[in-house]
């Protein structure tokens, strides 16, 4: 939630804050705002609305001078604390004007705070919790200068004493007008990442921000602050011990985060997901059906002493790790949960050293699965990431991880990430079965082979997707879509109808096709579309004669059924009223083949509604708070 960028440099700050914002708007699209350290003034703008409004009042406002400076920080926002207005838009300015402040997460305490500031007879002019950071940076810049501090080592100062006051998640970027050339940044339980140029540094909630200036980035720790100025990066502790940060390199290509030519990010992003599996599985798979994961560092023993798994996760991640249960606990026979990360904690789990909690997120910052780690490895869980961003906080703070190579993804909406997080969940399947030895070895091995027709699978499938096309212009009136699926399929079902709800905010629900008939299918009225998620014939008979039998039954209260079958799947022709083909794929792999047509249907089906399908409303890409 909320999208933050810092540059000092040499060139103008304000286009490159405002093309950081640009590629950071997916964090949040409630407010946009800029300040840019001037000759001697603080020059700030900032709108409610999206980034284009923030650049239009930049664009036909009075010429301030503002795109002068080099110094400068942007913010856009998802509103917690303060509706989306002008006035809650960050930045936040001191009250004698010197000093802006952005934030991403909570100030827990800021009620306390905010009524000491008043005492002092400071007036607040926004409902937010980040004011209070902005005029208590202030006040201590005072007691900082009048000790002796100066430049911008002062404001590294400030906001180190600013930051041990705070309590909750934040991540605070400041300047102050009498120290141009500095940016300074605090970090705590919120995502900050520094770019390191030549004569020029930045700040931002993550690399999309600043790779077209440089790959060359360094991940900030837990409770830090970080100092950049045009010549160098400084990091403490909020105790002002100095730190090293960890360098990384950054191989995503600048042009991975741009449309490339989609009318939408989500619309590329779905047409990515045979390279994205195809990059996820590269280098994890032997010629002789071996997995190679070297990121995970838990030992052979380690993962031999494992006697229960746990999976947390949210939204769509979570339902990859629906699906993951069932291939490991018939790989592996080891009992596995999934749990919603939000709810985690709260009911006190059975967690202990031989438990291993698998992570999953996209982002690596969602708060809810960040809370739910923690508390894994506070009862000795240890706890394995699966993620697509290299330096965020979840893979740093777990035991092992293991990278999805996804490459950026923008679109709110999650797809390939969802994708590549099934192909990961397999990869860690298949290892821990190898591992440990196991009973189904000739299937296990034959799943390696599978997995890498995959790619290829995913083409044909995408070649496919007219007919879904027309089918989503034909159901964008409809007043509800209902989603049904068995094993496999109802996780998918599930995801389906998240994506159909989140985008096209249509009410829509998944079920597990057996559960209709103790309830839902009371919803179902002559024309309702039902989508049904059908398994191979092959292998698993049995599933699939069950869930054609539900869909003669939704059929028969009128139901309009779209059927997902696999090519060859001539049962359930006489009960389809549309039939979405997918190429023959073994149960437990369906879900990647599956879930394609359920995106695509979404998003025509948003965008025929008149949906903004990247960034819908109410939602940010990475929710970073609980
Ligand atoms: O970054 P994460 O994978 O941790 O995000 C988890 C969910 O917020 C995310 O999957 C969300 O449900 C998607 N926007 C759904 O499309």
């Amino acid at each position: 939630m909320c999208g933050i960028v810092g540059y000092v440099g040499n060139r103008p700050a304000l286009s490159i804050v405002l093309d950081g914002l640009r590629r950071l708007e997916y964090r949040g699209y409630d407010s946009a705002g800029v300040a840019i350290v001037g000759d001697d003034a603080l020059l700030t703008e900032k709108k409610a609305g999206k980034l284009a409004n923030l650049e239009k009042a930049l664009t036909e406002g009075p010429d301030t001078g503002i795109a002068a400076g080099t110094t400068g920080i942007g913010h856009t926002r998802w509103a917690t604390h303060g509706g989306p207005t002008d006035r809650n838009a960050h930045p936040h300015v001191s009250q004698d004007g010197r000093v802006a402040v952005i934030h991403n997460g909570i100030i827990e305490n800021f009620a306390r705070l905010r009524a000491e500031l008043e005492a002092l007879g400071i007036e607040f002019r926004s409902d937010t919790d980040t004011e209070v950071a902005a005029h208590l940076l202030a006040l201590e810049l005072d007691v900082v200068r009048t000790e002796g501090g100066q430049g911008a080592q002062a404001l590294a100062e400030a906001l180190r004493r600013v930051s041990r006051r705070l309590e909750g998640a934040f991540t605070l970027l400041a300047v102050d007008t009498a120290i141009p050339g500095a940016v300074a940044g605090a970090r705590r339980n919120s995502p900050l990442v520094v770019g390191r140029g030549v004569g020029e540094n930045y700040l931002a909630s993550d690399v999309s921000a600043f790779i077209e200036h440089t790959r060359e980035a360094v991940e900030l720790g837990q409770d830090q602050v970080v100092l950049i100025t045009p010549e160098g990066i400084e990091i403490t502790g909020f105790d002002g011990t100095p730190v090293e940060g960890r360098p990384f390199h950054i191989d995503w290509d600048a042009s991975a985060a741009e449309k490339g030519g989609y009318d939408y990010f989500m619309l590329k992003e779905i047409a990515e997901q045979p390279q994205a599996v195809a990059d996820t599985l590269l280098g994890r798979l032997t010629e002789t059906g071996e997995i190679v994961l070297d990121e995970v560092r838990l030992t052979e023993q380690d993962l031999r002493d494992v006697d229960k798994i746990f999976i947390v996760a949210c939204g769509t991640a979570y339902h990859s790790g629906l699906v993951a249960k069932y291939a490991i606990e018939h790989w592996t026979r080891i009992p596995c949960e999934v749990e919603t990360a939000s709810e985690f904690r709260y009911r006190d789990p059975v967690l202990d050293r031989s438990t291993l909690v698998i992570a999953i997120s996209q982002s690596g910052e969602t708060m809810d699965t960040l809370m739910a780690l923690r508390h894994a490895k506070e009862q000795k869980a240890r706890v394995l990431a699966i993620c697509n961003t290299n330096g965020s906080t979840i893979p740093r703070e777990s035991d092992a991880v293991l990278y999805t190579h996804g490459g950026p993804e923008v679109a709110v909406a999650s797809t390939k990430a969802f994708l590549t997080q099934l192909v990961a969940c397999y990869l860690i399947g298949l290892h821990l079965a190898q591992v440990r030895g196991i009973k189904y070895a000739d299937e296990v091995g034959a799943v390696v082979g599978q997995l890498q027709e995959m790619p290829d699978k995913l083409r044909t499938v995408l070649e496919s997707m007219e007919p879904v096309r027309k089918l989503a212009r034909d159901l964008a009136s409809a007043q509800q879509v209902l989603f049904i699926g068995r094993h496999v399929g109802y996780p998918v079902a599930l995801e389906g109808a998240l994506k159909l709800k989140e985008l096209a905010y249509m009410h829509a629900e998944g079920f597990a096709a057996g559960e209709l008939k103790h309830g839902p299918i009371a919803l179902i009225d002559q024309g309702t579309p039902v989508v049904c998620i059908v398994p191979s014939p092959a292998g698993r008979g049995v599933l699939h004669d069950k869930i054609v039998s539900n869909i003669q039954e939704v059929r028969a209260r009128g139901a309009r059924t779209i059927v997902i079958a696999e090519e060859g799947d001539e049962a359930v022709v006489p009960y389809a009223d549309e039939l979405i083909r997918v190429p023959r794929t073994p149960t437990l792999l369906a879900p990647l083949v599956t879930t394609i047509p359920l995106q695509v249907l979404s998003c025509e089906i948003a965008s025929s509604r008149g949906h903004d399908v990247d960034q819908p409303r109410n939602l940010a890409k990475s929710v970073t708070v609980e």
